[in-house]
């Protein structure tokens, strides 16, 4: 028996348009009730309605209702969505349990407001056949609070040259094929990729670089690098292999996701294919939209991540797609990174920023700017990735649904600290950022996985 009742919160769930004050009722993980707060059950509590407190037990009938075993949460006030989905995610487990492990991750996750997280295939070893799978998924039972979704190499060890075995991994359980983390994939292997993905009914999401144009670089090519005297990479390394991605996703009929867009030109291309009808998606990291190039002036090297921090005008033009549509998605590229591998001169440390814990207020920024309605918002962190994903149980709140629920206080301030982060990295570039609204829980399978202890509630 038992339950859990939220109460009085502002309910937004993209996929249905509902905006509206309502009571959840979860039980058994599922969303068992879902009412508007108004009329009959304005001032009153659901739960000692006698009928619906006889639903809760499955016993139309009886005159003795049971309401002992319901944990309330008072939402009024709060923003309540379906859960989260960070469709970017590195877990480092396998092999760099030193940067983070499946465990910490998923509690970052929780503790970000987020319920379901896609893995990069960047581990040791690499996530290239069904063993490494199997365990990510098996691990990520045992130990993550959140749900886990495994996204394998396209090619063996990430190098480029031979595909994976692609129906193995797919019937291992992957939700996506990826090279985030590796190098370029040559555009023929990239064509059978492709062509296997579709046999397979798999996503690929493709990490657009030309490694030969991006060789060296540690930060934007442009104004701000030459000045500080660091080696840049040019926009048109991501550009390139958008446009050549978005080529073969034409010829061969797949469906293709593009990893972190940042550049101006990227998004114009994507805009431009999606305009004849391809089916292409995109995303974009929190970072990519809230800061340029001029904040590596202080070497930070939490400023370092790859695709670099663009130009104003990128910034401008990621906004603008964010805006009319182009962009669905906002994934963190969550990339912990040991506090000693950053600790170096900017052309020595790896790329790469954490942003489990900062995704959701850097994403109600844009919200509080203007740029974006809240609607808006949270449908590209619910029901756009779990669609790209097709995952179809996630990313909508509906009765008889899994109860993954993500309640928000969008008016709270907040000021970031890396030391209380869950992740095991600190490698943000926003630690001291006032930021407002921010998780107040985090529900997966109607479990309380997060709460916010410094709550006023
Ligand atoms: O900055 C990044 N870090 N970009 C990537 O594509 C990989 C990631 C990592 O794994 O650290």
């Amino acid at each position: 028996m038992g339950g859990l009742l939220i109460r009085g919160g502002r309910v937004i769930d993209p996929s249905s348009g509902v905006d509206e004050n309502m009571n959840i009722l979860i039980r058994d993980g599922k969303i068992m009730e879902m009412r508007p707060v108004r009329g009959f059950y304005s001032n009153s509590n659901m739960i000692r309605d006698q009928g619906y407190a006889n639903r809760i037990k499955g016993e139309p009938d009886t005159n003795n209702p049971d309401t002992n075993n319901i944990e309330e949460i008072d939402a009024s006030g709060k923003v309540i969505t379906p859960g989260l989905i960070d469709m970017h995610v590195h877990l480092r487990e396998p092999g760099f349990e030193y940067k983070e492990d499946i465990k910490t991750g998923s509690e970052a996750a929780g503790s970000g407001g987020f319920t379901s997280i896609a893995c990069m295939p960047n581990t040791l070893p690499v996530n290239d056949n069904r063993s490494v799978t199997d365990f990510i998924l098996s691990r990520g039972k045992e130990r993550g609070i959140v749900n886990i979704y495994p996204i394998a190499a396209i090619t063996k060890g990430l190098k480029g040259e031979e595909l994976s075995e692609i129906g193995e991994l797919s019937e291992a359980g992957v939700i996506a094929i990826s090279n985030d983390g590796g190098v370029m994939v040559k555009g023929g292997v990239m064509r059978r990729a492709l062509e296997y993905a579709r046999m397979f009914n798999l996503l690929v999401i493709s990490h657009c670089e030309d490694t030969n144009l991006s060789a060296g670089g540690v930060m934007n090519e442009g104004f701000v690098s030459t000045e500080l005297g660091l080696r840049g990479i040019p926009n048109v390394s991501e550009e390139i292999i958008v446009a050549r991605d978005i080529a073969l996703a034409e010829l061969t009929g797949e469906r293709l996701h593009i990893a972190h867009v940042s550049t101006a030109g990227s998004v114009r291309m994507i805009r431009e294919a999606k305009g004849r009808g391809l089916n292409i998606s995109c995303e974009v990291a929190p970072h990519h939209f809230t800061l340029s190039d001029e904040a590596v002036r202080g070497f930070d090297t939490n400023t370092k991540v790859n695709p670099p921090l663009r130009s104003e005008e990128d910034l401008d033009a990621i906004k603008e797609g964010l805006k009319d549509g182009i962009i669905e998605v906002i994934a963190t590229d969550h990339a912990p990174h040991n506090i000693y591998e950053k600790e170096v001169e900017y052309n020595y440390a790896p790329f790469g920023i954490v942003g489990l814990e900062t995704g959701l207020s850097l994403t109600l920024r844009l919200v509080h700017n203007g740029i974006l309605s809240l609607m808006e918002a949270i449908s590209k962190l619910t029901i756009n990735p779990a669609k790209i994903m097709r995952l179809d149980t996630k990313g909508v709140l509906k009765i008889g649904g899994d109860a993954d629920i993500t309640i928000i206080d969008i008016n709270r301030e907040i000021i970031v600290d890396v030391s209380r982060f869950k992740s095991k990295s600190r490698n943000s570039p926003f630690n001291g950022w006032r930021l407002k609204g921010c998780v107040e829980k985090t529900i997966v399978g109607g479990k309380v996985v997060f709460s916010d202890t410094t709550s006023q509630n």
